[in-house]
């Protein structure tokens, strides 16, 4: 309990152990431009044109946002603030979740989980849990505060709906039809919350290092106003700008790779903020351990060559754990060069 950063971190200067090596660490711009670059979707709109701007957002950004997405504003107001009121439970609470076995399903951590093998610590403190199945797994979640199951439990159903309909929206625009997108490759959901105490110098610190998703994709939810998520984009780390109402939407590496390269999964990061914390969670929509993953044969030809060859997801996952993710390296396993 006392290695989270929200425990210590109060008034002091940021340790040794917190410090990016210059080339990884935000430095003095860490407002990146700000960013009415990343594709904002009305989801409310004409469906034709909506797939179009899903499939341009997601080949050249990975990442959009979407707007009128049926989820209600203040149902992901109230799931925010339970989010926001478990990192501010008095310290007792916090250690009946907080836990450093790797294994444990519902468990509040810090950094990347990794802490004693880790060079550089993360400046977050996480919470993580399967939502799937959602009776059997909300009995691993928090009892503090006494309405984080039920409100949790009804905004993880609406996400995994909207994501549904994302990836029909996908498939349509991919040409593979609806219904590509199979139970199996859907079957799990884990919600990622993270909370970045507030930090002296944020030009020295990250919250999340660059990385890529490994899962299917996955929809963020940030707090109105406070920004510190960044995409990187043709040479340059930009802002995804927290629109109020709005939901993030990333493509991770298993939609690259069905997609046969036709989507892209972006790197991007989380910085932290001298003026106060921030709070975001993700809902990671993943493939189940067993599942085959592998490019569709509809989108191979000729003139497309197959990218990447058929794995268990599995098989991914102990690649990308083993090699922390490294964006440089971490597909290469998978790749079928020509
Ligand atoms: C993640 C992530 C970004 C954020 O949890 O995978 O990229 O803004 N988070 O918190
Ligand atoms: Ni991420």
């Amino acid at each position: 309990m006392e290695k989270l950063v929200s425990n210590w971190y109060n008034n002091r200067t940021v340790p040794e152990n917190y410090i990016f090596p210059p080339d990884a660490r935000p430095g003095k711009l860490t407002t990146a431009p700000s960013c009415d670059n990343i594709p904002v979707i009305d989801l409310g709109g004409d469906q034709t044109c909506i797939i179009q701007q899903i499939l341009k957002a997601s080949h050249e950004f990975g990442f959009f946002q979407v707007i009128n997405h049926g989820i209600s504003e203040s149902l992901l107001k109230d799931t925010m603030g339970v989010f926001k009121e478990f990192f501010e439970l008095p310290a007792e609470d916090k250690a009946a979740v907080y836990s450093e076995d790797p294994k444990k399903k519902c468990r509040l951590f810090t950094s990347s989980g990794n802490y004693d093998w880790e060079d550089v610590h993360l400046w977050r403190d996480n919470l993580r849990h399967p939502c799937l199945p959602l009776e059997e797994s909300m009995q691993h979640w928090p009892q503090q505060p006494s309405t984080y199951r039920e409100l949790v439990g009804t905004c993880s159903s609406q996400m995994r709906k909207l994501a549904l309909n994302i990836l029909e929206l996908i498939s349509e625009g991919l040409g593979l039809g609806t219904g590509h997108f199979r139970d199996e490759l859907l079957k799990n959901m884990l919600l990622s919350v993270n909370h970045y105490p507030p930090c002296s110098d944020p030009s020295l610190t990250l919250g999340v290092s660059k990385h890529c998703d490994p899962n299917l994709i996955t929809i963020l939810l940030q707090e109105e106003h406070v920004d510190g998520l960044q995409v990187f984009k043709d040479g340059e780390w930009i802002g995804v700008k927290p629109l109020s109402d709005a939901l993030v939407i990333n493509i991770g590496y298993q939609l690259q790779i069905i997609s046969n390269g036709k989507l892209r999964s972006a790197e991007h990061r989380a910085v932290t903020r001298s003026s106060n914390a921030r709070t975001s969670a993700a809902f990671f929509i993943a493939p189940s351990d067993d599942c085959i993953v592998e490019p569709a044969g509809d989108l191979i030809n000729a003139s497309n060559p197959q990218l990447f060859r058929p794995f268990q997801y599995k098989e991914f996952i102990l690649n990308y754990v083993t090699k922390q993710g490294k964006t440089e390296v971490v597909l290469e396993p998978f790749k079928l060069h020509a």
